[in-house]
């Protein structure tokens, strides 16, 4: 008898054993790193996330009031990590059609099968350039030490910004640790990313195996009506009175994967500020803002190009010996107003300046000064802390290492209000400008 219990309870213990055995085949099957970013005009919203076992569904429910009456469906593709254990993840991609401007939606990602992510909301962007456009801009935050996080995170849920520009370094990095970083900062904003678009570049931190995880996570616009891939590196969008350019200065850094990426990019930079040039775009973008990781002027003293030469000569100047493919001259026949950067782990603001001369306004330096004005705004956080400032340049206004980031408004066609925002002293604006333009072109010299 007690044998026979024995038997049957061995018996027993095998199919419970068995049966869950199979029922732990892992899957798991939730949405996470929910992110949105802008697609091609204001009746476009386009979600990223991720599932980290195959679901073949990509479904957005979505609607007005909480109503989830809408549902669109996406792609998803498959990322294969270059790591060890070379992880996969799914991307899902869905592009939200016809949009009414400035409506407030609400909205979950997933599918029936596996699970929908929490409920989260969003503003269509307005279709108009008569609004006051609210940006928070920074670089270089990590996914450890990000100090500027959680006031990023508290400052977006309370309806303070529109979009985020973040200028290139993410994670620290996104591919370590088998892409876990990627991971888990990906989740960390999407306290940010979920409720509005989080528009990138990308910086030298991305550029493991050849920038495959951001270049597989984010959903930049590109210029055929595709999101995400190639896009990431290079892209514009209009948002209110502006043109945003986003662009890589790591394609010069990194040769090994391609210098022939140099060349497109500048082709295609050209052709879109020829196009952003025509008076009636001008007419209704008449602020072109740039965005890229590597500065052209910077001031700190960390043994980089800042120290040597005055910032990242490649991007100001262009190449060595054919001396092509700079920035510099370009954005000022183009008549750029703004110039984001970061990759200095501080904050800088510059006077207008071109070919190391300072150009200001004749009635104030920002009003309608004869050159671009240049921001390095790299301090969000990361692992790497602050970079140290050597001695102001002449073309320095402002330099601070406080950990923060850059506020911008862009008011109407005149006017654009920038401020520093410091963490270390409890969100306090340490500095601000008003860039004021009676009109926008190319400057005097070029
Ligand atoms: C935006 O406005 C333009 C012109 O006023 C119009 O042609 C276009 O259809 C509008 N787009 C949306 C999404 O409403
Ligand atoms: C997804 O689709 C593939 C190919 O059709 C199929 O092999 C796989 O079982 C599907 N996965 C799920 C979770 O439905
Ligand atoms: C999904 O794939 C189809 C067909 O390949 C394509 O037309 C569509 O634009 C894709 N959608 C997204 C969100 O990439
Ligand atoms: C790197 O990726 C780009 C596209 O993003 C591609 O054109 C290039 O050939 C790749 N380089 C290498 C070395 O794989
Ligand atoms: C920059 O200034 C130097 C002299 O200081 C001059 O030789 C050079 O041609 C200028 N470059 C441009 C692009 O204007
Ligand atoms: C530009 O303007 C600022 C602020 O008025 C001033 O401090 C600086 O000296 C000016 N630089 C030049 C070269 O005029
Ligand atoms: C533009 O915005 C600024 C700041 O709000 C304001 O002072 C100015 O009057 C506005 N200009 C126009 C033409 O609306
Ligand atoms: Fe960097």
């Amino acid at each position: 008898m007690v044998l026979l219990n024995s038997v049957l309870f061995l018996i027993v213990l095998h199919i419970v054993s068995s049966k869950s055995i199979k029922d732990n085949e892992p899957f798991f099957g939730q949405p996470e790193q929910i992110h949105l970013s802008y697609g091609h005009d204001p009746s476009l919203m386009i979600v990223t996330w991720v599932t980290l076992n195959e679901v073949n569904d990509s479904v957005v429910e979505y609607g007005q009031l909480d109503m989830l009456d809408k549902r669109s469906t996406g792609n998803v593709s498959i990322f294969q990590d270059s790591g060890s254990e070379q992880r996969r993840e799914y991307i899902h991609r869905v592009v939200l059609h016809n949009l009414i401007p400035g409506q407030k939606y609400f909205y979950h990602c997933g599918c029936d099968d596996y699970g929908w992510s929490p409920l989260f909301w969003f503003t269509a962007m307005r279709n108009d350039s008569d609004f006051v456009v609210r940006m928070a801009v920074y670089g270089d935050m990590g996914k450890d030490n990000a100090q500027s996080m959680a006031r990023l995170q508290e400052e977006t849920q309370l309806g303070h910004f529109d979009l985020i520009l973040h200028v290139g370094d993410m994670a620290y990095d996104m591919n370590s640790d088998n892409a876990r970083y990627g991971d888990q900062y990906m989740n960390s904003i999407e306290s940010i990313a979920a409720y509005i678009p989080y528009m990138t570049c990308p910086g030298n931190h991305e550029n493991a195996y050849n920038f495959s995880q951001y270049v597989a996570k984010f959903s930049m616009p590109s210029s055929y009506n595709t999101y995400g891939g190639d896009a990431n590196h290079f892209y514009s969008f209009n948002v209110g009175p502006v043109h945003v350019i986003s662009f890589s200065t790591e394609f010069y850094y990194y040769l090994q994967y391609g210098f022939e990426q140099i060349i497109n990019q500048y082709h295609w930079i050209e052709q879109d500020l020829k196009e952003a040039n025509k008076p009636e775009n001008r007419a209704k973008q008449p602020w072109i803002i740039t965005m890229a990781h590597k500065p052209m002027y910077c001031s700190n003293n960390n043994d980089d190009e800042c120290l040597f030469a005055n910032g990242y000569i490649f991007i100001r100047v262009g190449l060595p010996f054919i001396q092509a493919f700079g920035f510099e001259q370009l954005f000022a026949q183009y008549g750029v107003d703004l110039e984001f950067w970061a990759h200095e782990h501080s904050y800088e603001r510059l006077w207008p300046v071109y070919n190391m001369t300072v150009y200001n306004g004749t009635k104030g330096a920002y009003i309608d000064p004869d050159a671009p004005v240049h921001i390095v705004t790299g301090s969000a956080g990361c692992n790497e802390r602050h970079d140290p400032f050597g001695v102001p340049r002449p073309w320095t206004a402002f330099q601070n290492s406080d950990y923060g980031y850059t506020r911008m408004n862009v008011y109407n066609s005149s006017h654009l209000y920038l401020e520093q925002v410091s963490d270390d002293q409890g969100g306090k604006v340490i500095d601000s400008m008003w860039l004021i333009k009676s009109k926008h072109g190319p400057y005097s010299y070029v």
